[in-house]
């Protein structure tokens, strides 16, 4: 039986859900290991929901150790449709300012040692990614964030998203050639997470928290992990109002989103005769 239709995979700076209630946690093993932490099933706006860390809960987890198979597996187990990812990004554009959040619509693969994919080993599958995050849940998100109206938080809806592979931050010149690409923020780990997500066929977006201006403003100090701490820590509460209200509004009206039937056309093998 589904355990929650809603997962939340909050990333750094966002280790847990304060509004959570009736919490019990659940370690999970899945075909890909364990996922990054044990999963914190729970209740919220009378919604059962499914809280991940996604660097565990104590951050131990570098973005390229990331077990991202096991963590979408774990949330499809679960009877998950609607995955919520809350993560820090730098910004590349002069008006998405540190503290502002954007609802990314694309996303640039920067990463180079990740295992993006469900398939192989016998079963050879394409999904469609033109347009990798949910429009609907993704419209759900920005409007919680519309209709909150947070003091010092302006909302971006839609931008894209480049993500790198890190742990270092980017150089001048990369960070450069992401802006002249019309890139709107950075990160480290949404994109595999997209990608597995729609293998999944569940319903992705995120809720991008801009901590800092990455390292090509002219203005600003280049990023330190000090300075998307201090950031986050602003807005941490912000984050999980935006959670809740998202979480409220996509209860009462969950869409049937084309994520939900992604493998439809996308398998190839002939399963019939797979061995
Ligand atoms: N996460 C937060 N800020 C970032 C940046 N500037 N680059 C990559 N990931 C980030």
């Amino acid at each position: 039986m589904a355990q929650a239709q809603i997962g939340i995979i909050g990333g750094s700076g966002l280790y847990n859900m304060d509004a959570l209630k009736d919490v019990k946690e659940v370690q999970i093993s899945t075909p890909f290991g364990s996922p990054s932490d044990a999963v914190r099933l729970g209740t919220l706006e009378e919604t059962r929901v499914a809280f991940l860390a996604r660097h565990g809960r104590n951050h131990t987890l570098l973005p390229s150790e990331l077990p991202f198979r096991a963590n979408i597996y774990a949330m499809k187990q679960l009877g998950v449709e609607y995955l919520i990812s809350a993560s820090a990004v730098g910004s590349l554009k002069e008006e998405v300012k540190p503290l502002d959040m954007v609802v990314p619509d694309q996303f640039i693969d920067r990463t180079k040692n990740r295992i993006s994919t469900f398939f192989g080993a016998g079963i050879v599958a394409h999904i469609s990614f033109g347009d990798p995050v949910c429009h609907q849940l993704a419209g759900i998100l920005a409007d919680a964030i519309a209709t909150l109206n947070l003091p010092d938080v302006t909302l971006h809806r839609g931008g894209t998203y480049v993500c790198m592979e890190g742990p270092a931050f980017s150089t001048k010149a990369e960070s450069h050639l992401y802006r002249s690409w019309g890139a709107t923020v950075i990160g480290m780990t949404n994109l595999p997470e997209a990608k597995l997500a729609r293998e999944a066929e569940i319903a992705y977006a995120t809720l991008a928290l801009v901590t800092d201006y990455d390292c090509w403003h002219p203005d600003h100090d280049s990023v330190t992990v000090e300075m998307v701490i201090a950031n986050l820590q602003r807005n941490a509460t912000n984050a999980q109002k935006v959670i809740q209200e998202t979480v409220r509004r996509l209860s009462q009206n969950p869409p049937l989103s084309e994520a939900h039937s992604a493998l439809k056309y996308a398998i190839l093998t002939r399963l019939d005769q797979a061995p």
